[in-house]
């Protein structure tokens, strides 16, 4: 799977490949918004331009899917190498920096242990279902067979 190092954090955490970039670090635990996107973010809209990360080194972008229609207008003024987390999908392992508007303090040292540590370049599909559990999946339509329904088991066949 696809590793996003967290720079600043010094994290590594894996993701499939296509999953959003924001949601994976709001999964994690990871910090992306400085104080005014905490206080009010549009929820992965691509509207507040509060969740910039800074993708490292520059030219590794391609890890991201393209920059979208959103990004192009909303980060007009901002380095080629930011993006917004909830609008970039990741596609292989990749660096990234939160908060690269709260500046580069403290940060080279951190930058430089990341650049140090090779990345694995992460696979580009989903990985297969285990072939025991595509198998072992009872058929709904045999008498007595169960399934699942808004969390309750209940018959599917009856013959009474
Ligand atoms: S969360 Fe608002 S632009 Fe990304």
């Amino acid at each position: 799977m696809p590793v996003i190092r967290f720079v600043r954090e010094g994290r590594d955490v894996e993701c499939y490949p296509g999953e959003n970039l924001r949601e994976v670090a709001l999964r994690e635990g990871i910090e992306l918004y400085g104080l005014k996107g905490k206080l009010g973010n549009c929820g992965g809209c691509g509207q507040c331009i509060t969740c910039f990360v800074d993708v490292v080194p520059a030219g590794s972008a391609v890890a991201l899917s393209p920059r979208t229609g959103v990004e192009e207008r909303k980060l007009i003024r901002r380095p080629q190498t930011w993006r917004l987390a909830c609008q970039a999908l990741v596609e292989h392992s990749v660096l990234v920096v939160t908060r690269p508007q709260a500046g580069e303090a403290g940060l080279a040292p951190l930058l430089a242990g990341a650049l140090a540590r090779p990345l694995p370049p992460g696979p580009t599909a989903w990985p297969e279902p285990p072939a025991a559990e595509a198998d072992s999946s009872p058929d709904e339509n045999e008498p007595g067979a169960t399934r699942e329904v808004a969390g309750s088991d209940i018959a599917s066949a009856t013959s009474d």
